[in-house]
């Protein structure tokens, strides 16, 4: 009986294992087929010109708002701040900025206000991009010596560049309260470029001291030449990351230098965005209020949506707030919808009178197309 019983079990267990077998072949057969097919349909879409989806302009790609990085939309510069320094770094962070640019040794930054704004924001180091340049001793119009550097001496601009960087960097650090700085950069005086050899013996130091973690990334200010870039950059061990330059009309808006910059994937960092040849961004009043949002706040979102960073040294509360939200929102103000979603941007760029917006094929970062800007002006 126990035998009989035993074969019966094995009999119907047997049945019940070829049975989840075959389940399971069949399953993996399903699976196999319907991947082949999906395969297929996209070895078709690709060379099929009439089932392949249309061409499109490229898809913009938005940097991520207020995200700590190079990258940001948004960064809070620091000229001319004097004794406010402090506070209105502070409030700016409060406000949502988190990419600071100010300068060491520079007569219209202050930089250890700087430091006393970010350390009373609340917020940790690694929240918020401190970024801070270097300003040739020698550079009569800007430089100046900080109250901690060593006793004075007539001859500063005699000074080896090495230990000049030395002394800026290790300044930088304290009046920044600081181990690290995210982003150092070489200052020229406008557009009057530093003498190269001096520059190149100036870089070799910078590249140390991101060898030994003391900065993260380098650039430099007022480039416009872009053979003398292409140059530098392959001459360098570290290239530059970002390049700081005006927003300007006599420079026809560097439209020159959009091939090289995108080449070599610069973040362009850009001031004199409402101060200069814009005049806040009048020409395209009827464009902002089309948009409900005001002439200066239209003039940044145009420019962030080249995937540039907006400079803005605002000393009132509202325009922090007006600025951050268009950071937030410029992806819907120039991308708003349509197959066509780069005609603003061109139409933009013409009442400006520049040439041409710079092209979208060389964004990166994917970001919310979708925030509204409506909210604000209410
Ligand atoms: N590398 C260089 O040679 C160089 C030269 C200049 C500047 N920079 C950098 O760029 C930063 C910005 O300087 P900047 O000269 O371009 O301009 P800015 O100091 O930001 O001045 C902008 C002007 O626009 C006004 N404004 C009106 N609406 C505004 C809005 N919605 N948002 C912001 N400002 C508004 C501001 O007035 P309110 O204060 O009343 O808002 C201010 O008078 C500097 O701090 C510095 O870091 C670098």
């Amino acid at each position: 009986m126990v035998k009989i019983s035993r074969k019966a079990n094995n009999g119907s267990g047997c049945r019940r294992h070829q049975y989840i077998q075959w389940i399971v072949r069949a399953t993996l057969a399903s699976l196999f087929v319907a991947y082949s097919f999906r395969e297929i349909r996209i070895i078709i879409n690709q060379s099929d010109p009439n089932l392949a989806p249309k061409m499109m302009p490229p898809k913009p790609q938005i940097p991520v708002p207020h995200e700590v990085s190079y990258q940001t939309p948004l960064a809070y510069g620091t000229k001319d701040l004097k004794d406010r320094t402090g506070a209105l770094v502070a409030q700016a962070i409060g406000e949502g900025f988190r990419h600071i640019v100010t300068c060491g040794h520079h007569q219209k930054h202050n930089e250890s206000g700087v430091g006393f704004g970010w350390t009373t924001s609340g917020l940790d180091r690694h929240e918020i991009f401190l970024q801070t340049c270097f300003v040739p001793f020698g550079s009569t119009e800007e430089f100046q010596r900080q109250p901690s550097d060593p006793m004075f001496r007539e001859d500063w601009g005699l000074e080896t560049i090495e230990d000049q960087v030395h002394l800026s960097v290790s300044t930088s650090l304290k009046n920044l309260q600081t181990t690290y700085i995210d982003a150092l950069i070489f200052h020229n005086f406008r557009a009057k470029r530093w003498d190269d050899n001096e520059m190149m013996r100036a870089w070799r130091v910078f590249e140390q001291y991101v060898d030994n973690g003391t900065i993260k990334y380098l650039g430099m200010t007022s480039v416009h030449d872009p053979e003398w870039f292409d140059q530098f950059y392959d001459s360098v061990r570290i290239p530059p990351i970002t390049v700081q330059n005006r927003f300007h009309s006599n420079r026809q808006y560097d439209v020159n230098m959009q091939e090289v910059f995108g080449k070599r994937k610069i973040q362009v960092q850009r001031f004199w965005l409402l101060n200069g040849s814009s005049g806040m961004g009048r020409n395209n009043k009827e464009m902002a209020d089309a948009k409900n949002v005001t002439p200066a706040q239209l003039m940044l979102g145009f420019v962030m949506s080249g995937s540039e960073t907006c400079l803005v040294g605002t000393t009132s509360l509202q325009h922090m707030k007006e600025d951050i939200e268009i950071s937030k929102c410029y992806p819907s103000l120039f991308f708003g919808g349509g197959d066509n979603y780069d005609a603003d941007r061109q139409t933009y760029a013409q009442k400006l009178g520049m040439k041409q917006a710079r092209p979208l094929t060389d964004l990166s970062i994917v970001g919310d197309t979708s925030r509204s800007c409506q909210s604000m002006q209410e």
